[in-house]
């Protein structure tokens, strides 16, 4: 194993001492699909590898799976509301337009005077946000900050929509940042975006642009719209690039990676994309068959999964990558 990679200082020294999860109790199964929609077990698993996934029950809302996901981070960290100094938020689709989740969460979690914001940048918005939030620590603005995803696409999905409706799922995940000295932190990042791919993956309505009208409402215009198969094409390559750029940036080969976090859209996709980059598949993590593409939580829902099942080690590379609406896309390298 090389270890030179141990020597080099991070360019954003901090530790993830806390990791938390949430998933709503209720399952749909692809056979429960398959009771309503033209659409088989087979067919799902074959084309995306997604066995089953959560989806909110009626009066649940997304703050309230980021709040426990917090809360989840918290505890593991040992650390209280108090000693959180930021708060961000990645999501698609906010609790209401205004004041949009970040203050929905931070009011569940009892911050008081702490900043918050919602970061939206598709479902790469972990990536951005665990990236912004590294850069405010750096530059003094944040000693410790909370960076949530949570996502609840069941409400914005055609459930009629046989080609959208069987990808998605809802949860949230959590990460705890302390400023830290040593080696342990952000080595690389590289945030990228191609809005010629805008129309990919949209929901038309509902905001200034389209504003919401029985016309919209009838023509289902708010419903999330996807050209899954030019998804799939642009995902591989951009996922790959960013990957290439923030181990070029934090100087590490892609075989000094012990683990890689993909986003969680597609098995398929992520199985391309580890064989574009060479990297075995026994470090990749996947969770798709369970929960599959909780979009902005997938990313926290899988670390959250590894570092409990105590399979990370301190030291160790991890990439984290992601790509989504927008185009946005982005990878974080980081040593745990
Ligand atoms: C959506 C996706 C799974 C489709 O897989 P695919 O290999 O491109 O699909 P195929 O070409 O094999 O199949 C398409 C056919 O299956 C049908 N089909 C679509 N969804 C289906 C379903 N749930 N069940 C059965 N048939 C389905 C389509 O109607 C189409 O039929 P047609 O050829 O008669 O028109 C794949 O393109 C994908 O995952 N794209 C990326 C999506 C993504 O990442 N989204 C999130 C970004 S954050």
């Amino acid at each position: 194993m090389t270890l030179g990679h141990q020597k080099r200082k991070p360019v954003v020294p901090l530790r993830i001492t806390g990791t938390g999860a949430y998933l709503p109790q209720k399952v749909l199964t692809n056979a429960d699909l398959a009771s309503f929609l033209e659409t088989s077990d087979e067919w799902i698993r074959t084309r995306t590898g997604i066995l089953t996934r959560h989806v909110l029950s009626q009066g649940e809302v997304p703050a309230q799976m980021g709040v426990r996901a917090a809360e989840r981070a918290l505890t593991m960290a040992k650390k209280s509301p108090e000693d959180v100094d930021l708060l961000l938020v990645a999501t698609n689709v906010p609790e209401e337009p205004i004041p949009g989740t970040a203050p929905h969460i931070a009011l569940g979690l009892g911050l008081k005077k702490t900043p918050f914001f919602d970061v939206t940048a598709g479902c790469a918005g972990f990536i951005y946000a665990l990236a912004m939030a590294g850069a405010m620590m750096r530059t003094g603005l944040s000693c410790t900050a909370i960076v949530v995803g949570t996502e609840a696409l069941s409400r914005f999905i055609n459930w009629q929509d046989r080609s959208t409706c069987v990808l998605f799922g809802d949860g949230a995940g959590a990460v705890l940042l302390e400023r830290a000295e040593g080696n342990a932190g952000i080595l690389g990042i590289a945030l990228r975006g191609d809005p010629t791919k805008l129309g990919l993956l949209r929901i038309e309505a509902g905001g200034v642009r389209l504003p919401a009208t029985v016309d919209t409402v009838q023509a289902g215009k708010h419903f999330l719209q996807m050209e899954g198969k030019g998804l799939f094409r642009a995902a591989v390559g951009m996922m790959a690039e960013a990957t290439r750029a923030a181990a070029a940036q934090a100087r590490i080969a892609l075989s000094e990676i012990d683990w890689v976090i993909p986003h969680q859209a597609n098995l398929r996709i992520i199985e391309a994309l580890v064989k574009r980059l060479r990297i075995p598949a026994e470090k990749v993590v996947v969770n798709i068959d369970r929960v599959a593409n909780t979009s902005t939580a997938s990313i926290p829902i899988a670390l959250d999964e590894l570092v409990r099942a105590a399979k990370v080690e301190r030291g160790q590379i991890l990439a984290l990558t992601a790509f989504g609406a927008g185009a946005c896309y982005g990878t974080v390298i980081l040593r745990w």
